[in-house]
């Protein structure tokens, strides 16, 4: 079916997710939870950014590994190949050749200023590469050869979204209408979990201690155990306030998992303790991440069905962004080969 066929063209999103390691109960809140639901309203386009990945050192096996595991879990996840484009990165070499071009429509002090390459290059100090540093113009790649409207991303990448942006209007404004220029997609339901053993940090697996971080393929004992031990403070009524950083957090957790509003959360909890209020919101997470689980399983027992779906879904994105990059290419001047 041709896209003009649809009665109303739809939006297109693009998102992308790093495969390092397993994905976070937090990864799984504010990202992939919302993907799914994205695929109703939207055309899709879903990506495993395994180049990004390479800007810090990866082991090749590891790397190799968690490509697939990540792409089984966002199939887990209910991302539904069927439905939307599926894919990894590097199965896409247009990404890695708009870069290219982008990248001279990029100016030094731009990238000079984004603070994740500052973050990441005072943790990386000894491997400050050129990757790092231009990272954010190969995210733009992704986003801007797919023409996206519109791009699910957490607070944290707003800024590499806004050099896009702007890398979109510069390009068009000298070369003739070229790009779309991508808007970024908010959640309405965006929780940002912090950490269970430091709520005032966000969850993440780069977490030193390993209890403050729920995997979403953790099994029922390991969440109830890890949300039993989450740090409080020394109140005991289970109520949304200011400094109390871990109850706030159990509360989102809870309310994401359960659909329930702060103050059902207060009312059904009131007369209770703390720990009775940990248990409950650990067995709501397992419940919720129990299916998550079941279809990881089955999935990654059939290696065969997934390589399927990687190669169909590649194949689709090579397709769309192959009309963009001969576009950038002829605008350019390129000159083309008969
Ligand atoms: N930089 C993003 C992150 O670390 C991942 C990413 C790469 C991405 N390319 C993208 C996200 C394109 C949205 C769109 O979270």
């Amino acid at each position: 079916m041709s896209e003009q066929t649809a009665e109303v063209k739809k939006q297109r999103i693009f998102s992308g997710i790093q495969p390092t390691g397993i994905f976070t109960l937090g990864n799984y809140i504010g990202a992939i939870r919302n993907w799914n639901a994205l695929q109703d309203e939207y055309e899709c386009i879903y990506c495993i950014v395994n180049q990004h990945a390479i800007t810090v050192m990866q082991e090749p096996a590891e790397l190799r590994a968690n490509t697939m595991r990540a792409y089984a879990l966002m199939l887990a996840c209910g991302i539904d190949p069927q439905r939307s484009v599926a894919f990894v990165q590097s199965h896409n070499p247009n990404h890695a050749e708009l870069s290219w071009v982008l990248s001279c429509s990029t100016m030094f002090g731009e990238l000079n200023r984004m603070t994740q390459f500052k973050d990441k290059s005072a943790k990386h100090a000894d491997n400050i590469n050129a990757g790092l540093f231009t990272y954010p113009v190969l995210m733009a790649a992704d986003i801007l050869a797919y023409n996206a409207d519109l791009v699910p991303i957490g607070a944290d990448q707003k800024q590499h979204l806004e050099l896009a942006r702007n890398i979109a209007v510069r390009f068009n404004q000298r070369f003739g209408d070229t790009f779309t220029v991508p808007d970024c997609y908010i959640p309405k339901q965006g929780a940002r979990l912090m950490s269970l053993q430091d709520p005032t940090r966000k969850m993440s697996k780069s977490d030193e201690n390993a209890n403050g971080c729920v995997y979403i393929l953790d099994d029922k004992d390991t969440i109830l155990r890890k949300f039993r031990r989450a740090v409080t403070d020394s109140g005991c009524e289970v109520c949304w306030g200011e400094g109390k950083d871990g109850i706030n957090n159990l509360m989102s957790i809870y309310s994401a998992v359960t659909g329930r509003t702060n103050e059902e959360i207060e009312a059904e909890f009131k007369g209770k303790g703390y720990g009775d209020f940990k248990s409950a919101v650990g067995e709501a997470v397992a419940d919720h991440l129990a299916p998550v689980r079941e279809e990881y399983a089955r999935l990654s027992a059939d290696k065969a069905y997934l390589m399927q779906c990687m190669e169909t879904g590649a194949e689709q994105a090579r397709r769309i962004t192959r009309r963009v990059l001969s576009k950038v290419y002829r605008k350019v001047g390129f000159l083309e080969l008969k």
